[in-house]
């Protein structure tokens, strides 16, 4: 078939279609000696989802349902969840939100689409602009989402050894830098695929570049504050008329709702709109019809802070005490757990490839994801990025221990 410039681009194979591929037929397969640490799913919290099917009863047998199902949202989104959105906003930080400053998607790719391609590709003047990731490794979902060619670029992190056989990646200010052809900076925090939260200070140097070079930062929370809350050490929030920020109801434990969130100043609020008239004509109503209630009665918070944190917090804990048994007295580091439910392994100096890793774990059932996919833009001959893999740890205890004990096993006979 003869496909446009588009087709062609958005067709193409390329790495992570072929790793979520992997990862689909493994979690539909009938084996039950597949370990599944790859993929991004939220784990089934059960207070979690029985807080919100019981949420789920209600609505069905209520009047809502009827307009839920047979009524198309504004393009915007649902004007209750939205109102509701931002009284609790207003109520917890002091942003001053108005219903203009928010708008719904269908998830937090969906808003990265719109956004990074209403900001940067090929201008009216002809100039190319990039999105600038600030910190690599950085999401693997932002790679292939760009209607031009070579729309981001990325930068080389700094590593910071720390105690226990940890460490942890820091921006590179000194190799940051901001031209002309720069459209928007983009960091996700808690970062997928490591775990990292950046600092404030580092957050709050971000926000000054922006503003100072007159472009947008884009903070992904997809795993963020206030909610799901999966940030496990000291981080503030914030936002103003330069910030888009971005929130999801997936890693709650509904990505099957499609809900995202964008919190931007009035002008970035109406582009959205305009984009999901033309793309969606309305984004989905469910996840919002169904969350309203709870955020208007201020009871989402208290699930995150109660249920949802100390669920991926203990996971966590969990998974750092199997990493200091299994990888001892080898040379394998962890960075920091700060956030989400990644771990994020460093072969460092051993002789390891994660891409060949990734072949030699899938022929025994275990599946991982290789650091390789999440350096876009780093130069190739940077031999870091082929050393590290990542692990969803909101598992079973006894299946993560399982797994970190064949990939040990693993590398300790090819290296
Ligand atoms: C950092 C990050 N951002 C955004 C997304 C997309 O989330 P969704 O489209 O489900 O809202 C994910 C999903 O895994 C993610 O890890």
């Amino acid at each position: 078939m003869n496909y446009s410039k588009f087709g062609k681009k958005f067709t193409k194979s390329n790495a992570i279609s072929q790793l979520m591929d992997d990862l689909g037929k493994a979690n539909h397969s009938n084996n039950s000696n597949i370990i599944m640490l790859g993929g991004g799913n939220p784990a089934l919290i059960p207070e979690a989802s029985e807080c919100f099917i019981a949420e789920l009863s209600e609505l069905i047998n209520s009047s809502k349902a009827t307009q839920m199902i047979g009524l198309y949202d504004a393009p915007q989104g649902n004007e209750a969840f939205i109102n509701a959105l931002v009284d609790m906003f207003n109520k917890h930080y002091p942003w001053e939100l108005r219903a203009s400053n928010i708008a719904l998607t269908n998830g937090s790719q969906s808003s990265f689409f719109s956004l990074f391609n209403l900001l940067a590709g090929e201008m009216p003047d002809g100039s190319q602009k990039k999105i600038l990731f600030p910190l690599a490794p950085e999401y693997v979902g932002y790679a292939d989402q760009g209607l031009s060619d070579k729309m981001f670029s990325s930068v080389k992190p700094e590593i910071t050894l720390l105690d226990n056989k940890q460490f942890k990646y820091q921006i590179d200010f000194d190799a940051l830098h901001i031209d002309k052809s720069i459209a928007a900076i983009c960091v996700s925090r808690p970062t997928n695929p490591t775990g990292n939260v950046i600092t404030d200070q580092e957050l709050a140097k971000l926000d000054q570049l922006a503003q100072q070079h007159q472009i947008p930062l884009i903070i992904d929370n997809a795993y963020g504050l206030p909610f799901p809350a999966a940030v496990y050490t000291d981080a503030e929030l914030s936002w103003n008329q330069n910030t888009i920020l971005c929130l999801s109801l997936s890693k709650l434990g509904l990505p099957g709702l499609r809900t995202g969130i964008v919190i931007a100043n009035d002008n970035i609020i109406h582009a959205l709109r305009q984009i999901s008239g033309i793309m969606t004509l309305a984004p989905n109503g469910v996840g919002s019809t169904l969350l309203t209630r709870m955020v208007k009665n201020d009871e989402l918070l208290p699930l995150c802070h109660t249920i949802i944190k100390p669920y991926y917090q203990q996971k966590a804990m969990v998974a750092i005490e199997l990493f200091k048994q299994i990888f001892a007295d080898l040379p394998v580091y962890l960075h920091k757990l700060e956030g989400a439910f990644f771990m994020w392994l460093w072969f460092k100096d051993m002789g390891v490839n994660s891409d060949t890793l990734y072949q030699q774990l899938k022929q025994q059932d275990v599946y991982i994801i290789s650091g390789s996919n999440f350096f876009m833009g780093i130069d190739d001959a940077w031999e870091h990025q082929y050393q590290c893999i990542r692990i969803n740890y909101a598992k079973d205890k006894e299946e993560l221990k399982k797994g970190l004990e064949i990939i040990r096993n693993t590398i300790c006979k090819s290296s």
